[in-house]
């Protein structure tokens, strides 16, 4: 493959990409938005005729999940009409497309995983925006595309869950973390790395969809109890309800996702979360 375009590239995943591209044999175009606004149709197309490139990650987001609720607006713009302008010219140059989605575009009155094809029904703005842009690459249909939901990212400089816990951790003796949210954490590194593998290989002529988290169930209460011990943080975790948690956007109540298909078709293991967890705590120097 000749280039790879990586938007969204200081992002959690956009980085984990960035790391593991220096030992692929593909060529990489990384940008973060200060080299190129997703949102501005005219640049978009301006920039890929100065850089052709074969295929595009879309990492980009508007990920603010409460701030959303605000900003309906932009949310909307990186979320859905930037994923529209994406896949319009993917689909005219015939490259290659992997756009990332979330979770959150299921309502949680589930209880066992959720398909790809279950029905949507988002809670909130960022998943209803994240929803719209699935529904639009799914109805421009570039071909050699896939759309690959993902849910709990962490990864080092991100603003994320492991990264709050390890902060509360050392401040803390007790910290309250809901218990009646479940779902997957995936680290970045994974789903990067998942990503560079499949990419290659993409043939099919429908865009598809996908689940890609890492393997098990937990609720963030879980999450956070494992993070203080593979942390080796002396922090008491007490699990509350959610009420007593309030947030602006609603969140599902259970969001794990089947990886059957993408086992299926791709033919991989995904890590367990613990696993990738310990291992993502090893590496980061933290339980030293
Ligand atoms: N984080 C999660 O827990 C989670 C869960 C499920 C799904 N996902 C999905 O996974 C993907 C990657 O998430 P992530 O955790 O890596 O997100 P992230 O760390 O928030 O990174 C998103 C990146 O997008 C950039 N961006 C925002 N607006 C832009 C614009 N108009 N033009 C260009 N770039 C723009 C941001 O730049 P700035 O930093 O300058 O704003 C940021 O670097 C997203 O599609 C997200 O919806 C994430």
């Amino acid at each position: 493959m000749r280039k790879i375009l990586v938007t969204g590239a200081s992002g959690q995943v956009g980085s984990e990409l960035k790391k593991l591209s220096v030992s692929r044999k593909e060529d990489f175009l990384f940008v973060s938005r200060d080299m190129l606004d997703i949102t501005h149709a005219g640049n978009v197309r301006k920039f890929l005729e100065k850089h052709p490139v074969e295929a595009i990650i879309n990492c980009a987001a508007y990920t603010a999940v409460d701030d959303a609720e605000d900003n309906p607006e932009r949310a909307a713009q990186v979320n859905s009409e930037a994923v529209e302008i994406f896949a319009g010219i993917c689909k005219e140059k015939q490259l290659k497309m992997v756009h990332i989605s979330t979770d959150y575009v299921f309502d949680g009155q589930k209880n066992s995983p959720y398909f790809e094809e279950d029905p949507a029904a988002p809670l909130g703005i960022y998943g209803k925006t994240k929803w719209e842009g699935e529904e639009a690459m799914r109805r421009i249909n570039p071909p050699r595309s896939v759309i690959i939901r993902t849910s709990w990212v962490y990864a080092p400089g991100g603003n994320n869950f492991v990264r709050t816990m390890l902060k509360l951790g050392k401040e803390k003796d007790v910290v309250k973390v809901v218990d009646d949210q479940v779902g997957t954490p995936t680290r970045a590194g994974d789903l990067a790395a998942a990503i560079l593998e499949i990419l290659p290989g993409l043939d099919n002529k429908e865009v598809r969809t996908y689940h890609y988290t890492n393997e098990g169930v937990c609720s963030w209460f879980d999450f956070a109890k494992a993070v203080m011990e593979y942390g080796k943080l002396p922090c008491k975790v007490i699990p509350v309800p959610s009420s007593e948690y309030p947030t602006k956007a609603k969140r599902p109540k259970f969001s794990v996702l089947s990886k059957q298909a993408f086992k299926r078709d791709f033919k991989m293991d995904i890590p367990y979360w613990r696993d990738s967890l310990r291992e993502y705590l090893e590496e980061m120097g933290v339980n030293n």
